[in-house]
């Protein structure tokens, strides 16, 4: 297809560009005006060709042979010459981007393609100045172009089909991923969703809602992130972010720049390159910002990026990208650990248009959502929690008479079903919770089971159906109650965590299902108690165990012998539930948490869970010995390997459960 590429300008981006179409077979041309501009990229290139070679992913012959596949000249006459890919990687300035297109339009074969690596600016106005409008493009690289795995290609209204697919072509031969922007925009796909990101980020900085520590600390350990969004920025350059900002903010208004970002870039204070940005460094020096985990749950991830979804959905509206591609360019442009769109679906999409509208009434147009989410929220397209959203999800219902179960690996979702009778336990729901209790236990895809009532928010479970106790003999009863305790003992030695979901009641044996579990989260309308001793019983599902250890046995004996429902906020207080939510944002919320559980290494978990239950009523050096010795069986574990080496390498941890 191409024999020889020619790329223009050789610097940081250019020397790579030229780098990796030599490493993979190409005879390249760089120029540039000055021999000494050209001998340091050469030495640049030559450095990291050496790195390669050590780690093992080149050997010397591929070094000699790339280094001569590399040609350089100051003459464009003579780079363009037989050239029919030309790669221009001039600063970003319209001006001198649309001088060399003019000279190059005049002097390269009238076949040859005129790429631009711009990251900002409108080929369209690139284009106009040649008389090749349809073999111009954007071919834009990340930085730095040996490594970074994504490219860009853009093509204007003008560009001809014919120039897109070879040049998609093109990079495909490098080893790269290419997703098209069909589309001119400011910013393109990458820039516009990452200028929402961070400029929305400085926002809530300037207007004082959260801090630089608490942003960072959110996007870095609860988005998982690579980087906290300021510490990106003093890495990236504020220049850098503050110029392709205003440039979209100019072009467009797809973004506005932040008050903040302005004040920064005006004082000169740049990141990491002047010594000082959002964090301060010892000249020159690149150090890693200390950014504690702890503060990570001060800001909610979905105002900080209700923006960036908001220009994605833009993009998608306008038909700039296809939602695949957008998603598999924030992943391989920005490290994010999985697409926006995947990201939104998540959170929930009315969650982000409400976001959006509070945003909109306090500051402005800005924020209004993009018809694009409130159709989806019309359409109760609302992400993962309706199984429809930017994506769509198949949802694994299993459907029993008295209890439903939702796959959503690595979560299952148990969900009693009776909600004509309050969810009351009959039997038959006793039987189908063991069987799935006992299915899901050997689900490899399962990490995680919660346990929740009926939709309509009035119950969890009321308890066992009286209407079944009329007449019921001593020896039945006992039956009932052993059924009861079987099952409840089940949840408590489940080898995966249990999380019981509590909106509406949990009476009776309902809560004694909740103390099973291995945590309860609860809804703000939420009543638990052990009622039984109203009909002239006692609780015969293990509360009368269970409870006093989690509460303490004067408590506990007055929630049994007065028989009184206690509200959520005062069952946390007591340390009965684990947290209290909104009901609207229960689920949701509970998901989160859920998730979190199911990151962890599942053998680890186990273990933890059987050493805690084992060793509750025993003496104190039993329970020592038992612990030391399961912490140490753990070591057999390829999760402890895991563990241990991603911590020493600073990398995410992939547990795999063996
Ligand atoms: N077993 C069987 N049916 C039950 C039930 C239970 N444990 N708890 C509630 N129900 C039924 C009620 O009989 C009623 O049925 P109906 O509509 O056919 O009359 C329906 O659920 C709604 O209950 P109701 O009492 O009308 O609603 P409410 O909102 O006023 O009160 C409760 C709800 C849960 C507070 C109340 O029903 C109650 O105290 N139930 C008993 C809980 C209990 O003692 N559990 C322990 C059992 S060992």
């Amino acid at each position: 297809m191409f024999d020889k590429i020619t790329v223009i300008g050789a610097g940081t981006m250019g020397h790579g560009i030229a780098e990796i179409a030599a490493l993979n077979g190409y005879d390249v041309f760089l120029c540039d005006i000055s021999n000494e501009i050209l001998q340091e990229a050469v030495k640049k290139i030559e450095w990291s060709l050496r790195k390669m070679v050590e780690k093992g992913k080149l050997d010397g012959a591929g070094l000699t042979l790339t280094l001569n596949r590399l040609k350089t000249t100051t003459s464009l006459a003579e780079a363009v010459k037989d050239s029919k890919l030309i790669i221009e990687a001039i600063p970003e300035n319209l001006e001198l981007k649309k001088e060399i297109f003019s000279k190059l339009d005049k002097i390269a074969h009238p076949e040859s393609i005129l790429g631009t690596n711009t990251s900002s600016l409108p080929i369209s106005e690139i284009a106009a100045v040649t008389s090749r409008p349809d073999k111009v493009i954007g071919i834009h690289f990340f930085n730095p172009p040996v490594l970074m795995p994504l490219v860009e290609i853009v093509s204007s209204d003008r560009t001809s089909r014919q120039t897109v697919e070879s040049v998609l072509a093109f990079v495909k031969t490098l080893g790269k991923h290419a997703i098209l922007c069909k589309k001119d925009v400011p910013g393109f796909v990458v820039n516009r969703v990452l200028e929402a990101l961070i400029q929305e980020a400085a926002w809530i900085v300037y207007r004082g809602e959260a801090s630089i520590l608490e942003i960072d600390s959110a996007t870095k350990y609860k988005a998982k992130l690579p980087m906290g969004l300021f510490e990106l920025s003093d890495y990236v350059g504020i220049d850098v972010l503050y110029s392709a900002g205003k440039a979209i903010q100019d072009r467009d208004k797809g973004v506005i720049v932040s008050p903040l970002f302005e004040e920064y870039y005006k004082n000169g204070w740049y990141g990491k390159k002047s010594g000082k940005g959002f964090y301060n460094y010892a000249e020159g020096l690149w150090e890693k910002p200390k950014i504690p985990s702890e503060l990570a749950d001060k800001v909610r991830l979905e105002e900080i990026f209700a923006p960036a979804v908001n220009a994605a959905a833009w993009l998608l509206r306008n038909d700039v990208v296809d939602k695949e591609e957008l998603d598999k360019a924030v992943v391989l442009g920005l490290n994010f650990p999985e697409g926006i769109l995947q990201m939104a679906d998540k959170w929930g999409i009315d969650v982000l248009v409400q976001v959006l509208k509070t945003k909109q009434s306090k500051y402005g147009e800005y924020y209004a959502p993009n018809p694009l989410l409130e159709e989806m929220v019309a359409s109760n397209r609302l992400g993962v929690k309706t199984r429809r959203g930017f994506y769509e999800y198949a949802c694994d219902c299993k459907i029993l008479e008295e209890i439903r179960i939702i796959l959503e690996p690595p979560l299952a979702w148990i969900v009693l079903n009776r909600p004509e009778k309050l969810n009351a336990l009959s039997l038959k729901m006793l039987d189908e919770l063991s069987s799935v209790l006992e299915e899901l236990s050997t689900d490899r895809d399962v990490r995680v089971v919660l346990i929740k009532g009926s939709p309509d928010g009035k119950s969890f479970c009321v308890g066992v159906d009286i209407s079944t106790f009329v007449n019921l003999k001593p020896l039945d009863a006992l039956r009932v109650s052993k059924r009861l305790q079987e099952v409840v003992n089940k949840l408590e030695t489940f080898p995966k965590p249990v999380v019981a979901v509590i909106d509406g009641y949990a009476l009776g044996g309902g809560f004694e299902l909740a103390l099973g579990c291995d945590f309860r989260i609860a809804s703000n309308r939420a009543e638990l108690g052990l009622p039984e001793i109203r009909l002239g019983l006692i609780p015969g599902g293990g509360g009368t165990q269970r409870l006093p250890k989690i509460i303490g046995e004067a408590k506990a004996k007055e929630l049994i012998m007065l028989g009184e429902r206690l509200k959520s906020e005062e069952a946390l207080r007591i340390g009965l539930v684990n947290y209290v939510v909104q009901p609207e944002r229960l689920d949701e919320e509970v998901r989160k948490f859920a998730q979190k559980l199911a990151e962890a290494p599942p053998i680890a978990i186990m273990t933890a869970k059987n050493v805690i239950r084992l060793t509750r009523h025993g003496f104190l050096e039993e329970g020592l010995a038992f612990e030391a010795s399961s912490f140490a069986s753990l070591f057999m574990t390829k999760d402890a390997v895991e563990g241990i080496s991603a911590f020493l390498n600073k990398r995410k941890t992939n547990f795999i459960g063996e």
